[in-house]
């Protein structure tokens, strides 16, 4: 069985689509996965009560309670590695986790850590991806997953939607539209990385 471990940070409806996907597409007889475990780096993320209402392990590390990157990232990998062994591969999924990871983090998990990013990568890597595609006038937009490599919101892409600039959209509007097709192509993409595993 391989373990899927999730990373987030606040709503978590990502990983919200990846635990239903995983429970109606039965995973764990058609991938040999499951979800093992939710990971917040913030206690009050409301995703850990949809995690913990369908029984998944959570876990808080608060990363404020760690003196660098470097040793926040080592007991974030500790408690991952609980979930990981020659049998019993883990998956890494990035969810709305609003952590830069050392690149010491990202080789130790290279090829199994996945990330989204509401845009279409290389165009947005970084923040307010919505506002920017619009103030440059992008007629389309969309969402990416990928592979974790050291550099932010770059690595190899697993998947992509496009959506379109609608008028009179503002970035609320056009990130629901969005953030409704990660919730689509997300757990499509993590099924097709657990059967190459
Ligand atoms: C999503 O837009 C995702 O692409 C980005 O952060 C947001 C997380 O939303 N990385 P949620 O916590 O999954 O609802």
């Amino acid at each position: 069985m391989k373990n899927i471990v999730i990373l987030i940070s606040g709503t978590g409806s990502n990983m919200a689509a990846i635990v239903k996907t995983a429970q109606r597409e039965k995973w764990a007889v058609n991938c040999g996965a499951r979800v093992a475990a939710v990971i917040s780096n913030k206690a009050e993320a409301r995703g850990l009560k949809f995690a913990s209402d369908h029984g998944i392990v959570t876990e808080v590390l608060d990363h404020k309670a760690y003196p660098s990157r470097e040793a926040f990232d080592a007991a974030l990998a500790q408690v991952i590695d609980r979930y990981d062994s020659p049998s019993q591969p883990v998956l890494v999924v990035l969810a709305g986790f609003m952590r830069i990871l050392t690149p010491g983090f990202v080789s130790r998990y290279a090829g199994r850590l996945v990330n989204i990013h509401p845009s279409l990568l290389p165009a947005f890597a970084g923040l307010h991806t919505h506002q920017r595609a619009m103030d440059a006038g992008c007629q389309v937009t969309g969402a990416t997953v990928h592979l974790v490599t050291a550099e932010l919101d770059h690595g190899p892409i697993l998947a992509q939607a496009v959506v379109p600039v609608l008028p009179g959209d503002t970035a609320d509007t056009l990130g629901a539209r969005v953030l409704a097709q990660e919730h689509l192509i997300y757990p499509q993409a993590i099924a097709k990385l657990l059967q190459r595993m």
